[in-house]
């Protein structure tokens, strides 16, 4: 349906794409898979129009094509969804559904009544319930995802094209999507889908093609691939070595007579927080676990002063910090790496280096003086051991991929030596490689007393990664998992059937 045979490409400094050859086969969900910056969204932008290659062609349908917009290939049945969200923030959900094909009356004007009919008919086909007529930034991330995916395929698309489609999705809008995608497949639809979650590769894929340095190492059914191999030939070392290295998991100290690092007390704030505490000692890793909305962001950001609380109290190492403040929050060591990277992380605009030096800039200035050549050290050591793979330090953060934005703001907040780190989905977007690698830095931190509060949708890793997990509801604390108890069976039954926070007579019953 839709292939590339010996694409090149090339940007200044990084060979991306390089003699590239993949075909999508209709009814086929097609994985792309690879380390950050391999390759996967530049051949995905190639496919669809955005980047026009520098050798090679692409196929559709039988035919050499040469898209020259995104939207030529839109019109031509390609429908994509990108890494990043690209829709209008301050249009409504309906008119961003279908933005392009607006419904018109007689006189050529959007004919809204339709259009919002029509965009809550595509939504609640997809089993989503969203107001179409609010503007689409006051939905959460995974929300806003939903309507890039409805957009996609309420099209007569015949092929969707899915680039890390579900690291900002609940387990349960994982399952819509997965639905959708069997529908799709099931239509005759070509589906390439690139993620860094193995399980669900295993789960929704029938074939895989593996990119390394811009180049396929590998291309074949899924199912005759064991995750070991496939790991293997995407990081491109010896099966034993991976196997050695296993996932790293996150060790901390249990010792309960050791003060804790973090207290967190009574935290309220109107409609959101309801008297959250939690407690995080030197070494410890403390997950937070509930659905969307329980507050788990909300108790983050109120801890690191982004959100101003109506009551409670936040201590570190033993001194109270004025809350509602970041400044004052930074100054007592607490480093909050925020959820929506897009909006409130990465400056694209910025080098690497100055990305990453930015918050401990004040720290590494004595007299008014900047001390470059730590900088330097400090930006080498991180882009050494997260595997940053950029042109150079000096290289603008926006030309990255996106796993690679991602580990540059790790290393913003690794970089300044926090005694309190709130992870808000540390690893979305990144690969198996430098999540080990990330794991394993923050593991070294924690040696040095580091207190870590791990917010993560990825069950797996919130249970492998957490000593304790704290589960929230409605914005108050329902439950406590220790030790042997943090499972995921355990997590999913207090998640379901904690008493909600307007009920709770008691304490955790789990
Ligand atoms: N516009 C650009 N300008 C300069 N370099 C770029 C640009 N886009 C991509 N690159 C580089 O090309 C390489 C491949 O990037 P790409 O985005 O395709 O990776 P990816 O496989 O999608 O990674 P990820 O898993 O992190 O999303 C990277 O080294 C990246 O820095
Ligand atoms: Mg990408």
């Amino acid at each position: 349906m839709l292939s590339v045979t010996g694409v090149s490409k090339t940007f200044p400094g990084v060979r991306a794409l390089s003699s590239v050859d993949f075909t999508a086969r209709t009814g086929e969900v097609h994985a792309l898979i690879g380390e950050n910056g391999a390759g996967k969204s530049t051949l995905i932008k190639v496919l669809t129009g955005v980047y026009r290659p520098d050798e090679g062609q692409v196929t559709y349908d039988g035919s050499p094509v040469r898209f020259a917009t995104p939207l030529e290939a839109q019109h031509a049945g390609i429908s994509t969804i990108y890494q990043e969200v690209n829709l209008v923030p301050l249009m409504t959900v309906a008119r961003n559904l279908l933005l392009g094909r607006e419904p018109r009356n007689r006189l050529g004007l959007i004919d809204f009544r339709r259009m919002h009919r029509t965009a809550d008919e595509a939504l609640r086909g997809l089993g989503i319930r969203v107001d179409v007529r609010r503007p689409l930034r006051e939905l959460g991330v995974g929300a806003q995802q939903m309507v890039a995916l409805a957009r996609a395929v309420s099209v007569d698309a015949r092929v969707v094209v899915m680039d890390e489609p579900t690291s900002s999705l609940e387990p349960r809008e994982v399952r819509t999507l997965f639905e959708v995608i069997r529908t799709l497949r099931e239509r005759g639809i070509a589906v390439i889908y690139v993620s860094h979650r193995l399980d669900e590769l295993y789960e929704i894929c029938d074939t895989v093609t593996v990119l390394r340095d811009g180049k396929v190492v590998h291309t074949g059914r899924i199912a005759d691939l064991d995750r070991l191999r496939l790991v293997s030939l995407m990081l491109g070392r010896e099966i034993g070595v991976v196997r050695d290295e296993g996932l790293t998991k996150f060790t901390g100290s249990h010792d309960t007579a050791v003060e804790p690092v973090l207290q967190a007390e009574e935290l309220t704030v109107r409609h959101l927080l309801d008297g959250v505490s939690v407690a995080v000692r030197p070494g410890e890793v403390v997950g937070l676990g509930g659905l969307l909305g329980s507050g788990r962001t909300e108790t983050a950001k109120a801890i690191a002063g982004a959100l101003r609380t109506d009551s409670g109290r936040v201590v570190v190492a033993g001194t109270t910090v004025r809350t509602g403040s970041t400044p004052a929050a930074i100054r007592a060591g607490i480093s909050l790496l925020p959820e929506d990277r897009k909006a409130e992380g990465v400056l694209p605009g910025l080098s690497v280096r100055e990305n990453i030096a930015l918050a401990a800039l004040p720290g590494l200035s004595r007299f008014g003086l900047v001390d470059e050549a730590r900088i330097d050290r400090i930006v080498d050591t991180f882009m050494t051991r997260l595997r940053i793979k950029a042109a150079g330090p000096h290289q603008k953060v926006g030309e990255l991929s996106g796993g690679n934005q991602q580990k540059v703001l790790l290393a913003r907040w690794l970089a300044m030596h926090p005694k309190v780190l709130l992870l808000d989905e540390p690893t979305r977007g990144i690969d198996v490689g430098a999540k080990a690698e990330v794991q394993k830095l923050i593991d070294e931190l924690a040696d040095d007393g580091l207190g870590v509060l791990l917010i993560s949708s990825d069950t797996e890793e919130l249970i492998e990664g957490s000593d304790r997990v704290v589960v929230l509801k409605d914005g108050a604390v329902v439950a406590e998992l220790t030790g042997d108890a943090v499972t995921e069976d355990r997590l999913m039954r207090a998640i379901a059937t904690a008493p909600s926070a307007s009920t709770a007579a008691g304490g955790p019953d789990d």
